[in-house]
């Protein structure tokens, strides 16, 4: 079918909206809002304590210091002391315990950041120390946990695991991962009329902070406006705790009556904000000769800090993609949800579904050594089938499951078998430097499992020049959200891109927003500003017909015009004249995601609307003298059905799967046995750079039928799933580790793989290989 001669329907390459601004510096984020005069900025006191009471604490020094205008504590706080998202558990301010090293417990207002800064350091706090728990395990062993257990089970796994011909257990560590977003926490407050607030805020979800600075203003909900053009990532660090950033801007305005603006540094961003949950998994599985799974336990435990925050969310994640691509026939999750005096842990990319993934990945490995087979093998054995075995142990079907398609095309065009062949020939004459190759496959599920979010809002002026003005619920964070709607919007009403304008997400334009999370950003709001943009298209179709008294099937929408029969109009000019006709310009659009549901108590149902799949194959290299590594070539397969922007699409597989690899490879928190997070700036925390970038780097996306369900355009989500790609770096370094005891023991390899922990690993199959061969010499002995 031949498109309209328009640029930027649904399906065109696009740049990003505000490339040009990105790239010569010009994109205005939160900071760069020109500051109103009187402006104060502030700083927040944070606890040196990870655990403690506090017995008094003394600010005179800080209010004494240069450029002091306001010191406020919770008792300064007219409205809430919380800003927990889900439980009330998060005080903006610690009255008389503190749960973590770098707990908010006062803040200041100064006429400079650095004056701010500078101030909150001569505070004298008195704390009687208690003692603190620190990791997971700990908590775990200690019952400590800020939510109840969880257990899903299908099948009687305990039977199948008992009456496998094999069986094996194991344990996977799984390290967090900082957001490190480049632009950092930050809120501009300034007060307006009659008690009103406007906020800047640099947030994934402004609908939730507009509520957080109304609870702890006292106030309704309606004065309060909260505002974000974009942010310089997010990366899920600033779903819900934007929120603690807003509050105290907010809380100073209002003490002082004057502007406020609250920009983290990143040390301080570091040490105060949550990251992703690290875990701890233990396993047990039975399988077969083939190596396929009969019966599968898992027991997850995750450090989710000091309070629930979306933890709950989180770790319903880790049990749902448990599975990963995997049929588990019998298998049995449980959850512990460990309260720790450490940071709260929240959202980060993939939301508890990449740590579920690796636990069914390493038994996968496991399962491969054992039986000697090759892991890819096992991994295709144990694949969801497309008509059968395709139910997964929450009961939901796969509908289009196509990761036997994309294992298929990716297996031949990374030409996997000749190159783990002679991987393999290299290995057997390499003493010190080895390599190691992995393809691991990819399923992720799409929709908020907090299924109230999965609804969105969309506003849609159009003015008489023939402009359109696009507002919806979601918000830009670098992810290319906006001119994907954008292009839904242009598509619809055939106009050039560049008639659409899109604007700053703001709680006073659309109501009620959900977080822009989950992946699925594009996925609701472009349905809902496609409602819209149907809605005034609907109008102007009825004004055309009557005006040109054609019937209304006549009137179609083509290249910046109207057609009515065969004359034709310019949009421009229609709506003017729908104008003077009176006729309303301006549409919401509202869209709820249909079919999904599920039952918590029972782990049934569908928590999703439908799943995205891929995968990616590593060859990595490492030197076993040092355990430094590298990656030598990735080729990913990737579907994200049929695409709104294939530009947008390929920047968020790429830029998702090197966040993955930094994530399990170079990425390590740090806190030492006093709580202290001693990983808090570029300089001890590694992320990836250019440079990481693997020299042949084949990504591909998967040419796809579209999605079945009837998303937008038929398009899949992109923004999460492809870090779980990243899986198969971690799994050809194990590779290459295994080939120092050739391929016979499986190692034990903690992500991430820093070389520390590659050196370990190398020590630890080597102690292993000895102790085996010493057996099986002391066999032979016997027999002989
Ligand atoms: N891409 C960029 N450049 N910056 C980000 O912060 N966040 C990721 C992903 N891609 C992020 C990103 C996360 S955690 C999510 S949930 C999605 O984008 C959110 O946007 P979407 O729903 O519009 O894909
Ligand atoms: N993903 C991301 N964010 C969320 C979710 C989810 O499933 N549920 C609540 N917030
Ligand atoms: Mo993304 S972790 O759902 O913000």
């Amino acid at each position: 079918m031949r498109r309209d001669p328009i640029t930027g329907v649904v399906g065109e390459p696009l740049p990003h909206d505000s490339a040009h601004l990105h790239v010569s510096g010009s994109a205005p984020y939160t900071d760069d809002i020109p500051e109103v005069r009187g402006t104060l900025h502030a700083a927040i006191g944070m606890s040196d304590r990870a655990h403690a009471r506090i017995v008094s604490v003394d600010l005179e020094k800080v209010s004494a210091a240069r450029g002091v205008v306001a010191v406020i504590t919770a008792k300064d706080v007219p409205g809430k002391n919380d800003y927990g998202p889900v439980f009330a558990d998060d005080p903006i301010f610690a009255t008389t315990l503190v749960q973590y090293h770098g707990q908010s417990i006062f803040a200041v207002a100064a006429k400079t950041v650095f004056d701010a800064r500078r101030a909150v350091k001569l505070a004298a706090i008195e704390y009687e120390d208690l003692d603190p728990l620190l990791t997971a395990e700990a908590a775990r062993d200690a019952q400590s946990f800020v939510l109840p257990p969880e257990r899903l089970v299908r099948g009687d796994p305990s039977a199948a695991i008992a009456a496998a011909p094999h069986r094996l257990s194991g344990e996977v560590r799984i390290g967090g991962q900082e957001q490190f977003y480049l632009e950092g926490m930050i809120a501009y407050a300034l007060p307006k009329e009659d008690g009103m607030m406007h906020v800047y805020s640099s947030t994934q979800y402004p609908g939730e902070v507009q509520l957080q600075v109304a609870h702890a203003l006292g106030v309704a909900t309606h004065k309060v406006v909260v505002e974000c053009r974009r942010m310089g990532g997010a990366f899920g660090g600033k779903e819900s705790q934007a929120g603690l950033f807003a509050c105290v801007a907010v809380l100073l305005a209002h003490k002082t009556r004057r502007p406020v603006k609250l920009r983290m540094d990143r040390d301080d961003d570091m040490r105060i904000t949550g990251k992703r949950h690290d875990f701890v998994t233990n396993y047990d599985v039975g399988f077969d000769d083939l190596g396929r799974i009969l019966g599968v336990r898992f027991v997850l435990a995750s450090r989710c800090g000091y309070s629930v925050d979306l933890s709950g969310a989180i770790n319903d994640r880790a049990m749902l993609h448990s599975d990963n691509c995997y049929y588990l026939e019998n298998v049995a999750i449980q959850s512990y949800r460990c309260k720790t005096n450490t940071v709260s842990n929240t959202a980060f990319r993939g939301f508890g579904g990449p740590q579920g993934m690796l636990g069914i990945e390493q038994v996968i490995d496991d399962i491969a050594i054992a039986r000697g087979l090759d892991p890819l093998a096992v991994r295709k054995v144990n694949f969801y089938g497309v008509t059968e075995r395709n139910v997964t142990h929450y009961h939901q079907p796969l509908v289009d499951n196509v990761i036997h398609e994309i294992v298929a095309e990716l297996e031949r065009s990374s030409d996997y078998h000749a190159r783990r062949r002679s991987i393999r020939d290299f290995n057997a004459t390499s003493p010190y430097i080895r390599r190691g190759i992995a393809l691991t496959p990819v399923k992720f599920g799409i929709s908020f499992t907090a299924t109230h979010l999965n609804q969105a809002g969309c506003l849609l002026h159009v003015y008489t020049d023939g402009t359109v003005m696009l507002n919806h619920g979601g918000t830009e964070m670098g992810q290319g959200l906006f001119v994907k709607v954008a292009q839904v919007v242009a598509d619809e009403l055939a106009l050039d891109i560049d008639r659409i304008r899109i604007t700053a997400s703001d709680t006073s334009k659309v109501p009620n927003a959900s977080p822009t999370a989950a992946s699925s950003g594009s996925d609701i709001n472009g349905k809902a500003a496609q409602a819209a943009a149907r809605t005034i298209k609907q109008r102007l179709t009825d004004f055309a017909a009557r005006h040109f008294g054609v019937a209304p099937e006549a009137i179609v929408f083509r290249a910046n015009a109207v057609q009515y029969g065969p004359d034709s109009i310019a949009f421009e000019e229609l709506v003017k004249r729908a104008y003077f006709a009176r006729v309303s310009l301006s549409a919401t659009g509202y869209y709820r995601t249909p079919k999904i549901g599920y039952d918590r108590k029972t782990w049934r149902g569908m928590p999703f609307y439908y799943f995205c799949y891929g995968a990616a194959v590593t060859e990595a290299a490492i030197d076993t003298l040092t355990g430094e590594n590298r990656m030598l070539r990735v080729d990913i397969l990737h579907d994200v059905g049929r695409s709104l922007n294939p530009a947008i699409d390929m920047g968020q597989i790429e830029g998702g799967f090197i966040q993955g690899v930094g994530w399990l490879t170079t990425e390590e928190l740090w806190w030492n046995d006093k709580g202290v997070l001693m990983t808090h700036a570029p300089s001890t925390y590694k992320i990836p750079v250019a440079s990481d970038v693997p020299s042949a780097f084949n990504a591909k996306i998967f040419e796809s039928g579209g999605n079945p369900e009837d998303s937008i355009h038929r398009s899949k989500a992109v923004g999460e799933p492809p870090l779980m790609l990243a899986i198969s770096a971690l799994h050809a370094i194990r590779d290459a580790i295994a080939s120092t005891a050739d391929y016979k023991l499986s190692p034990r390899l903690d992500a991430p793989a820093t070389p520390e922990s590659v050196l370990r690993s190398l020590e630890e199959i080597a102690v292993r290989r000895e102790k085996s061969r010493a057996a099986t010499i002391s066999t032979e002995a016997v027999v002989e």
